[in-house]
């Protein structure tokens, strides 16, 4: 049985990731309305990623006997300066989720809820991946400059990239 406080924390991240899949999906909007498909697909699929997460928490709630609550998700930001703006604003986000998840397992830790430490020990491994990625793709994009050419190459490429591959390969 999950603690009041465990179950309230964890129907907040549950929140939390449904608002980055709308946040990654309104970097999608913003990237297909400005003729860059390829990375409009990967935020997609970003987004899609965040919602597996989310469905992850919601699905471990009701194995331990929790009732899951679904919190109000906020309107993510819809403009963006540049397809640079997007992965730092992406990168900035991913920091925030890596703190709230760290918040999340002290608090298992606190309540002695090795249970939930354990599962949480996969998004702890995830979150790694995703500032790494994320970084990565800011480096790529500074690389790009001016070039029309190589920024068409950058943008095909990512529409070829499922997220959590490595995008230097
Ligand atoms: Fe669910 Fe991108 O962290």
């Amino acid at each position: 049985m999950l603690s009041e406080k465990m179950l309230n924390a964890l129907n907040t991240q549950i929140r939390d990731e449904m608002y980055s899949e709308y946040f990654y999906l309104s970097m999608s909007a913003w990237c297909s309305s400005n003729d860059l498909p390829g990375m409009a697909s990967f935020m997609r699929l970003k987004g899609e990623e965040e919602r597996s997460h989310a469905m992850k928490l919601f699905d471990y709630v009701h194995d331990r006997d929790g009732k899951v609550t679904l919190l109000a998700i906020e309107q993510p930001p819809s403009e963006f300066e540049s397809y640079l703006d997007i992965f730092e604003n992406q990168f900035e986000h991913e920091k925030k989720v890596t703190a709230s998840i760290h918040n999340l397992y002290a608090l298992a830790m606190e309540e002695k809820d090795y249970a939930t430490s354990v599962m949480l020990q996969w998004f702890i491994e995830e979150q790694v991946e995703e500032e790494k990625e994320a970084q990565e793709i800011i480096q790529q994009c500074k690389k790009v400059g001016e070039s029309k050419s190589a920024l068409f190459m950058l943008d095909e490429k990512l529409g070829l990239v499922a997220p959590g591959t490595d995008t230097n390969a």
